[in-house]
């Protein structure tokens, strides 16, 4: 299995329009077995597929329980080949219980859990919050593999630096296998700022970036208001044709 981490820190970025539709297109398009954990308090992976709430068990209980069981927190959803692992706002409450712990290692309770799930997947896409608290520590130190989505405006490039120097860290310390495979371009129009940011991102930052872009299309909306993925919900429209291309080329990259 390998597990890939969609990250920024910057919300309103695509970071959960890109896992969505990347586990979607790995599964439907690739037949790849996929598991997308939802780890973002807000919940919005969970809600897309329909399975937001408080009754069932959720990420926060692998971060907390004892001798937890995975299988029980994964739920399926209506697409073939594809599960999830929700969240809710208890993964507030689970992350101040984790840094309160002084009797584990805090950045490698995934980690631990990891052997249990790891011949059931193909890849496993997590959606994260944007942030770098301690369940994105351990998603980091479970990632072959970190694709980081921006949007280009005024303050796209702010964190970047930052959230290298974390990665960097994670690979340091916990995780030598794991690599930035690229910036993924979101919500690209064809106007100045988008291409001035774009050379910049190519030419100045330090990072790969992806060749495909995802152009901003009006259909992404209306999917979330669905909540289809874009391949279902509007298949001609740019941004479905650019998340099947982004794929192809991840796949490409990491082959
Ligand atoms: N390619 C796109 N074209 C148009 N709107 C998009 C596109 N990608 C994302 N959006 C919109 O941008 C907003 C933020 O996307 P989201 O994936 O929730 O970001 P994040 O998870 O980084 O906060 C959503 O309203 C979504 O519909
Ligand atoms: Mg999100």
């Amino acid at each position: 299995m390998k597990v890939v981490s969609v990250i920024n820190l910057k919300g309103g970025v695509a970071k959960t329009m890109t896992s969505v539709n990347l586990a979607h297109v790995l599964a439907s398009f690739h037949g790849k077995r996929v598991l997308i954990i939802d780890n973002d308090k807000q919940g919005n992976t969970s809600k897309f597929f329909g399975v937001h709430g408080y009754k069932k068990k959720s990420i926060a209980n692998l971060l907390i329980d004892e001798e937890p069981d995975v299988c029980q927190v994964i739920q399926s959803t209506s697409y073939d080949n594809l599960d999830i692992i929700p969240a809710n706002m208890k993964l507030l409450k689970a992350n101040l219980q984790v840094i309160l712990d002084p009797s584990r290692q805090q950045q490698t309770i995934l980690q631990k859990l990891l052997p249990q799930i790891e011949s059931n997947y193909d890849y496993c896409v997590i959606d994260n919050a944007p942030d770098i608290n301690i369940s994105i520590i351990n998603a980091l130190v479970i990632s072959d593999h970190v694709i980081i989505p921006v949007k280009i405006d005024q303050f796209a490039f702010d964190g970047l630096v930052e959230l290298s120097e974390q990665i960097g860290n994670v690979k340091k310390a916990f995780n030598p296998k794991t690599e930035i495979v690229g910036c993924l371009i979101t919500q690209f129009q064809k106007n100045d700022v988008n291409i001035t940011g774009t050379e910049w991102l190519e030419k100045k930052s330090n990072l790969p970036v992806f060749k495909t872009k995802i152009r901003k299309t009006e259909k992404v909306d209306e999917s979330t208001f669905v909540n289809q993925p874009i391949n279902i919900y509007s298949k001609r429209c740019g941004a479905a044709k650019d998340y099947k291309a982004f794929v192809e080329e991840y796949l490409i990259m990491v082959n």
